[in-house]
């Protein structure tokens, strides 16, 4: 029986002070040597190509790096997926149960690994502690319940599922170690051979985990590593005939692009949302504020699940009480260094850009901020909670996915009102709804449209089998299925129905 991994509890002592080496282990690694990751291709490390560098976001000076790591060039794209195309190593000619058992080595690699993955990720992208920890729990809970996936399907006698051949594992930044671990290990416990192209803002984080597959047995040329920009992988890995599948968390821009340049691509995306909470009048509405900010600003609101729109119902809307504590609450988050393991939020993964800065730096009518934006350092990475108020529909906030903490508030007549301006957004990834009268959360569920639905809980932090994770309209591109469930890996198989005359 698959058991979920549990996370640290880091108010017991002991786990304070293993949390302390954890900074003071990372500092020691980097003050004796700036490494550089070398790219992985036909089983060889390779380091003599173009190399990059990444920003410590955990210390933001001039010229204070992190690591370094190289850039793979076409060539090695090419003969990356010329190795899977060959699988030199007999990957897929191993059972399900092999399978498992090394998938199920890596996960204990990542349990002894697990300071140095929170370690990473807090320098490389800014995460704080406790939401790397929580990712730690996910990656494992992915390597050992794909590999019982595999195995469950073994168990039907006349089917034979066989790895479809080549995956490339393209994830994001925000979830630096499951993301990731979740596509490389959904693809090899279904028996393919796999390429991953990290996000150029966690490829630290994405060559401390492809180790614990290495040093767990699986070989360099079934997981390749191929550190490169966006447009090589998009023509040299994408369309390239030889790879048969590939797993994209990313914008919906990126996954049209791919099926656009290939349109017999198997693609599997999850392409980001605007997910909302609807607070009814018939709400708990204390803990209605702690599930909104949880949901709004952890990992700084940079979360495909996360809360980013609070649709109240008009009697909460202009309920003073409600506001006050909703700005309490935001303002109570202490934002800051990510070493320092009281701070909920860290800094931002990249400079604020985009629809972000937009959203921060302009009100449109009727518009005005509760909690107005504002930095807790000089370099502008460590951004505070903010909260706008009376957003329109229609408007930017409304429809537009900003990837900070920014939480925009919108006041809706009823539930009915409330549901048609959640629908409107055109995503579908996560919704919340905090009532206690039953009525109404049937009637959510039965209008709302939306792959997570989560009733009087926050709406990030899917568990592994029990809540699996995708979404509908422009959250998911593509084909594929949600994560965290059996089915999952079945998309990366071709599944053979033996039969004889009975
Ligand atoms: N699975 C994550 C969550 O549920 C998002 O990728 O928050």
């Amino acid at each position: 029986k698959f058991h979920g991994e549990a996370d640290t509890d880091f108010i017991l002592p002991p786990n304070k002070e293993w949390a302390k080496n954890i900074r003071a282990k990372w500092m020691k690694k980097v003050s004796d040597e700036v490494s550089v990751a070398p790219i992985v291709v036909g089983g060889e490390a390779i380091l003599d190509r173009e190399v990059k560098t990444a920003i410590d976001k955990s210390q933001l000076k001039e010229g204070v790096v992190c690591g370094k790591y190289a850039l793979a060039t076409k060539e090695d794209l090419e003969r990356a997926v010329e190795i899977a195309a060959k699988d030199v190593d007999g990957w897929r000619s191993l059972s399900a149960s092999e399978r498992q058992k090394i998938l199920g080595q890596v996960a204990n690699k990542m349990r002894a690994k697990r300071g140095d993955l929170i370690g990473v990720a807090a320098a490389e992208v800014g995460k704080v502690f406790f939401e790397t920890d929580v990712e730690v729990s996910e990656a494992i809970d992915f390597l050992e319940f794909y590999g019982h996936s595999a195995r469950y399907f073994d168990d039907f006698k006349n089917l034979t599922c066989k790895g479809k051949g080549v995956g490339v594992v393209t994830p994001p930044w925000n979830f630096p170690i499951a993301i990731p671990v979740g596509g490389i290990s959904a693809a090899l416990a279904a028996g393919n051979c796999v390429i991953i192209k990290p996000a150029s803002s966690a490829v630290l984080c994405a060559y401390e985990l492809c180790q614990c597959f290495w040093e767990a047995g699986i070989s360099k040329n079934t997981l390749q590593f191929v550190p490169c920009a966006g447009s090589l992988a998009g023509e040299h890995l994408v369309k390239n005939e030889k790879v048969d599948f590939v797993i994209l968390t990313g914008g919906e821009e990126t996954a049209y692009a791919m099926l656009k340049s290939r349109p017999n691509l198997f693609l599997s995306a999850e392409t980001g949302g605007k997910d909302a909470t609807i607070v009814t009048a018939m709400s708990d509405r204390e803990q209605a504020i702690k599930n909104v900010i949880h949901s709004a600003f952890s990992n700084s609101g940079q979360k495909c699940s996360a809360t980013s729109l609070l649709v109240l119902e008009e009697e909460v809307y202009n309920d003073p009480h409600f506001k006050k504590g909703l700005i309490d609450a935001a303002q109570s988050l202490h934002v800051g260094s990510v070493w320092d393991f009281t701070n909920r939020l860290g800094t931002l993964a990249n400079p604020v850009d985009g629809a972000l800065k937009q959203a921060l730096e302009s009100l449109e009518e009727g518009e005005s901020w509760a909690l107005a934006p504002s930095y807790a350092d000089e370099n502008e990475y460590m951004l505070k909670p903010s909260i706008k108020w009376g957003v329109k529909e229609r408007s930017f906030c409304h429809h537009t996915e900003l990837f900070g903490p920014v939480l925009s508030v919108m006041c809706a007549k009823d539930l009915k009102h409330a549901i048609e301006i959640v629908n409107a957004t055109g995503y579908g990834l996560t919704s919340g709804i905090e009532s206690l009268d039953e009525r109404e959360v049937a009637y959510w569920r039965k209008h709302l449209k939306a792959g997570n639905l989560y009733i009087n809980r926050g709406t990030t932090g899917a568990i592994v089998e029990r809540q699996p994770f995708g979404g509908l309209g422009k959250s998911a591109v593509g084909s594929g299925r949600k994560a965290g469930i059996h089915n999952y890996i079945t998309q990366f198989m071709n599944i053979e129905e033996v039969a004889e005359p009975l």
